[in-house]
């Protein structure tokens, strides 16, 4: 059961001791994947904290970073206060084990709040310094999930240029297909990333999402030198907008509605695909990736 969990409790760290425990025995690093889109509002975050929370009731060790300093937070859809920020790293002090958040759920969660976003803003000694803090997460998850936050700016550019693996979500409307289209090419022309996993969000009743996938393919393939695969579809369902109101995730709250049957899938899918066919190497890697643009 989820608590609005905060480090502190019992259960929380009963968790984490419990992943500790497991990542000793387990060499492969982390799949890193982005969740980015080109528009916002469209279920980056929903899709982030349900995704990473099917991967964890498969038994896998998963990292949330939210690299979105926007208002709609992984920590307020999740209920926990932030903890301690990166400057407290950078400064000394602090390990990155404090700025972690090990919520009750199971989820280890960075929080945008601790600081991530600023990452690329550094002078080379906190570079430095931050590079060897976020090497002792190597080996200590099986995926970390990155909320980018939406639209074309540098910082989502760097974070998802980092990842091995993107996930482009793109709902229904109009402007949400143009403007992925946006973020592929940008991507594709000035970070050279040429492979786009794409997730349908709010797929109306009837529709696999493949109508709206297929949209977006004709035009990337039509214009630029990109590979889009399909990834799945989530379904429009109110039980979304109410997990939000609950701050819980709603494949917590509702297990067994659409939506939480479609994340639940796209877990799998996820966990049972080879991964990236470029792997970058892990969490390890993907902050050097990070800190050293
Ligand atoms: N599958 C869905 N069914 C119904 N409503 C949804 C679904 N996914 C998202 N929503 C609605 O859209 C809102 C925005 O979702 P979310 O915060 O995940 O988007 P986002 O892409 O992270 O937004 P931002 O770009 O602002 O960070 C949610 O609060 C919810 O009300
Ligand atoms: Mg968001």
């Amino acid at each position: 059961m989820i608590q609005s969990g905060w480090q502190q409790s019992s259960e929380a760290r009963k968790v984490f001791r419990m992943n500790t425990r497991k990542s000793e025995d387990r060499s492969r690093p982390a799949r890193v994947l982005s969740v980015t889109s080109g528009k916002g509002g469209v279920g980056k975050t929903h899709t982030t904290v349900n995704l990473g929370l099917a991967l964890v009731k498969l038994g896998k060790r998963v990292l949330l970073l939210d690299a979105d300093i926007g208002l709609a937070n992984i920590n307020i859809m999740l209920g926990f206060k932030p903890a301690s920020t990166l400057l407290e790293v950078v400064r000394g002090g602090l390990d990155i084990e404090d700025v972690i958040v090990h919520h009750a759920s199971g989820l280890d969660i960075i929080p945008a709040t601790s600081g991530v976003t600023d990452m690329t803003n550094l002078s080379e000694e906190e570079r430095i310094t931050l590079v060897g803090a976020f090497d002792n997460l190597a080996n200590k998850y099986d995926f970390m999930l990155v909320d980018t936050g939406a639209g074309i700016g540098t910082n989502v550019l760097y974070f998802n240029e980092a990842a091995e693996q993107i996930l482009v979500v793109v709902d229904p409307e109009p402007t949400s297909i143009t403007d992925a289209y946006a973020l592929i090419k940008v991507l594709s022309t000035q970070c050279a990333v040429k492979e786009f996993d794409i997730v349908v969000n709010r797929a109306p009743v009837g529709s696999d999402g493949r109508e709206i996938f297929a949209k977006l393919a004709a035009a990337t393939d039509r214009f630029l030198p990109v590979r889009l695969s399909f990834l799945g579809a989530i379904a429009d369902d109110e039980s979304v907008s109410q997990a939000v109101r609950r701050q819980t995730p709603f494949l917590e709250l509702y297990p067994s509605t659409r939506a939480s049957r479609d994340i639940s899938r796209l877990a799998k899918k996820v966990a049972e695909s080879p991964g990236s066919r470029t792997p970058k190497g892990g969490v390890q890697f993907f902050f050097r990736a990070l800190l050293e643009q």
